[in-house]
């Protein structure tokens, strides 16, 4: 297939993180039936597809990225029958399931595992990463990103293993062509149920090599993806997209090469990760860096442009909300999260949309003894230890706890927000009685209604997909701007990033340029712009 009419290429994709979506059946988790509850709505916003955080079976230690069955469901969401289910309805709400495909680790907890620690001569033991050693001496100093050695003992074998995450995540070793096959038996067996695609969890860590302290980007990675690709979703018209925190752009294009070789995308996270401290964790915060932002966005839609694919994302479920993070989310909640949503929208690359990110739902302030995530408890206690203050740690977890994206989503202004009939696993955000979707979706001036309008424009223009990237007053402190254009269309974007008003150095746009979409009810003709002003504005160039 040619690589221009891929389908996602003016897709729009919905993340949804299954326990804090909707409760169908009260017991405060969020589960299958309730997504499915949901479909009319996710068909009204217009999404073509639905990312699902992970759905199997699991202790959940880490919300079900440590999977003890990869092919079946977990209780708690539901059965494989409902599952089934999920595909096919979705399928007729023009929609496609796409799965969180967890192949760093398993759960200690799998079937695989379990085995493996029985001897070292299982068959299973080498489908996991050990070392030899002796108690209290680690193979080497290397740490979990939960925290904590990513070394665990095991007495009866005399031997440790390797996690980069929890304890209970024991890293799978890709080395071994079986443990490959078994898992790209299981990624078939998914196809052939109907999936649309999957979302790769930290698939740039899968070629490890812990003894010369590689994680990410290890040499056999890209083989690894190939053989990958090639034995499982070059079968099938699907999308996939990897997660890959080390990508750099050269990287991105051997990834999302239009060959079609390894994935069709992978997210990377460089814009994501410019508030914080050089050298430093993302709890050690630091301003947003504006003109540096607009640099790495330049860089990634220039050097991509035909060679490869971007997603195009502010948040997700380890990432809190893009309006309290970059943009206003008390005076200026729905001008600030507009304007965000219009310059991530008309950029070229796939949309992600997180749940809730259509509503403008913002981060939350717990006591901490409602934060539920194992990241933000673990780094509270490590924290704590090394003498930080409390006031200072909270201040880093009100930024940056993951625990920000996974608050119930607000449907309604009833209790819980209308997300559980039961307790909620974790509280609700208080501020659901002013932001829920009920309020938003006959709204066409909700951020809900600017979403919608959005997706609806990606579809009808292919300027949006394919128009080559070119970045406006790149030195302009306060304004981001950008056109796009193929031989029908020129489409302009002009954001005032901050709650100022400031001098719009593009002046007036032009006469013929239509306005599309913006965030105040006369957008931009000015020659200031107002606190959050944005506009995507389109020129036909035929007329
Ligand atoms: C990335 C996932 O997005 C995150 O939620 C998870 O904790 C780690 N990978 C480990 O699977």
């Amino acid at each position: 297939m040619k690589s221009q009419n891929k389908w996602w290429k003016s897709a729009v994709i919905y993340q949804i993180y299954p326990r804090s979506f909707a409760d169908s059946n009260g017991d405060g988790i969020g589960d299958l039936q309730g997504i499915i509850s949901k479909l009319d709505y996710l068909e009204n916003l217009g999404i073509d597809a639905v990312w699902l955080s992970p759905v199997c079976r699991s202790p959940q230690d880490d919300n079900g990225y440590d999977i003890s069955d990869y092919q079946d469901i977990d209780p708690m969401f539901g059965t494989l029958a409902d599952m089934e289910t999920l595909i096919e309805e979705a399928g007729k709400h023009h929609i496609r399931i796409i799965m969180d495909l967890v192949l760093n680790h398993s759960s200690d907890e799998h079937r695989w595992f379990q085995e493996a620690k029985k001897s070292r001569d299982n068959p299973y033991h080498d489908y996991y990463v050990w070392r030899d050693g002796t108690e209290g001496t680690f193979p080497n100093d290397m740490r979990a990103a939960f925290g904590g050695p990513a070394w665990e003992w095991v007495p009866e074998l005399g031997q440790y293993y390797f996690h980069q995450f929890s304890v209970k995540q024991p890293d799978l070793n890709w080395e071994n062509p079986k443990l490959r096959r078994e898992i790209y038996d299981m990624i078939n067996w998914w196809i052939g149920k109907g999936v649309g695609g999957f979302r790769l969890d930290v698939i740039d860590q899968i070629a490890k090599e812990p003894d010369k302290r590689i994680t990410g980007n290890g040499p056999r990675l890209h083989e690894f993806l190939r053989e990958l690709s090639r034995e499982t979703f070059q079968k099938a018209d699907l999308v996939t997209v990897g997660e890959a925190w080390g990508a750099d752009t050269e990287l991105a294009k051997l990834y999302s090469n239009p060959d079609n070789s390894e994935l069709s995308m992978v997210f990377q996270f460089e814009h994501i990760c410019l508030d914080q401290e050089a050298g430093k964790e993302k709890w050690d915060l630091a301003p947003l860096p504006f003109l540096k932002l607009k640099e790495v966005f330049e860089r990634w839609q220039t050097q991509l442009y035909g060679k490869g694919w971007n997603s195009l994302f502010w948040n997700n479920h380890d990432l809190p909300r893009i309006v309290s993070r970059w943009g206003n989310d008390r005076k200026y909640r729905v001008e600030s999260a507009k304007m965000l949503a219009i310059l991530l929208h008309g950029l070229q690359g796939t949309p992600y949309i997180y749940q809730g990110e259509e509503l403008g739902m913002t981060n939350v302030r717990y006591e901490m003894e409602d934060y539920r995530d194992i990241e933000t408890l673990n780094l509270y206690r490590e924290r704590l230890e090394k003498g930080y203050t409390e006031a200072e740690i909270m201040r880093s977890i009100y930024a940056k706890s993951r625990d920000n994206a996974r608050t119930p989503m607000q449907w309604n202004d009833g209790e819980n927000a209308g997300f559980t009939v039961g307790k909620p696993w974790i509280k609700v955000n208080p501020n659901y009685r002013e932001i829920n979707a009920a309020g938003q979706i006959s709204d066409a001036n909700s951020v809900f209604g600017c979403y919608r309008e959005l997706i609806r424009l990606r579809k009808k223009y292919p300027v949006y997909a394919e128009g080559e990237f070119r970045m406006l007053c790149r030195e302009d402190e306060n304004v981001f701007a950008y056109l796009r254009e193929d031989e029908e269309y020129q489409l302009l974007v002009i954001c005032n990033f901050h709650d100022g008003t400031v001098q719009n150095p593009l002046g007036e746009p032009d006469a013929g340029m239509k306005l599309l979409v913006g965030n105040y009810p006369e957008a931009c003709r000015g020659a200031v712009l107002r606190p959050y002003e944005a506009g995507m504005y389109l020129l036909d160039k035929r007329r």
